[in-house]
């Protein structure tokens, strides 16, 4: 008999059964020892195409492959045993019809073993959602400022500023609500507007620069550890400062290369008269 507490994943349904509760407290994950660090604290982890951006030095999430989604998916995977783990579908994976939509998330469900799939759009993606909700795949929706739609938008903008955008964002929440989306991520969102759109939707609404009112919060981790950029959007709040320190480090470290002081020989193998080297 295993003395070792097996711990249970989180799973849909559970994320799903928090709208109105306790806040659902969400972070990015790309990476195997990053989603480590983060499991025990957070209810879902997101492997977001964001990854283009923060990871891989692009201008946009666009240029991001499935390829790429599923690799750092299997990572975070690895490095789980406690949160929900969901997976953004790329640009291109999905908007040419639910078929090609179905083909992408369920190689991301076989290939990563994550819990479900997220994709961008409302009223239009809704037939997609129900299609991949009826053959098994959990879909985490995402309306407001969609990134993918940064050529459409014209930039990254806060949305929900006119009447009329407003409403075409409470119609695209119902409609991926009213499809079987889990949850919907409300990115960008006025807070008048995300209130009125987490009252109306009977699944959570996680929010991203769109106010405490929704049901739970998410943000790139980059941006909360301070290992992005030294800009710091309004919307997040950094926790603390990584980036500085790595920096701090890295100085160190070539001041001592560059004096001989590291190696010591404290890290150095000896032979065994000499000392005791341990491989
Ligand atoms: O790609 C991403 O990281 C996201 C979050 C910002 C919600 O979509």
């Amino acid at each position: 008999m295993s003395t070792v507490a097996s711990v249970k994943r989180i799973s849909i349904p559970q994320i799903r059964s928090r709208k109105g509760a306790e806040p659902i407290v969400c972070l990015t994950a790309y990476t195997t020892q990053m989603a480590r660090r983060l499991d025990p604290h957070v209810d879902l982890l997101l492997v977001g195409d964001s990854l283009g951006m923060v990871l891989y030095g692009l201008d946009s999430t666009l240029p991001v492959t499935l390829d790429m989604m599923i690799a750092h998916g299997a990572a975070v995977m690895r490095g789980t045993e406690r949160a929900c783990v969901i997976v953004d579908l790329p640009f291109g994976s999905y908007q040419e019809s639910p078929e090609q939509a179905f083909r992408s998330a369920a190689r991301i469900m076989a290939e990563t073993g994550a819990n479900g799939v997220k994709l961008e759009g409302g009223v239009e993606m809704a037939d997609t959602v129900r299609f991949l909700v009826q053959r098994c795949i959990p879909v985490c929706a995402h309306v407001g400022l969609m990134p993918q739609a940064v050529n459409i938008a014209g930039g990254f903008k806060a949305t929900g500023r006119s009447d009329e955008e407003a409403q075409k964002i409470m119609l695209d929440a119902q409609a991926v609500a009213e499809a079987g989306a889990f949850a919907v991520v409300l990115e960008g969102t006025l807070e008048p507007v995300a209130a009125a759109i987490t009252a109306a939707l009977p699944i959570p609404t996680i929010g991203i620069g769109a106010s405490a009112v929704c049901d739970g919060q998410i943000l790139v981790s980059e941006d909360v550890f301070g290992l992005f950029s030294d800009f710091t959007p309004r919307f997040v709040k950094r926790y603390a400062d990584l980036g500085s320190q790595i920096s701090e480090a890295a100085h160190t470290y070539a001041q001592d290369v560059r004096a001989r002081r590291f190696p010591s020989r404290e890290h150095c193998f000896l032979p065994k008269a000499a000392g005791s080297a341990k491989i």
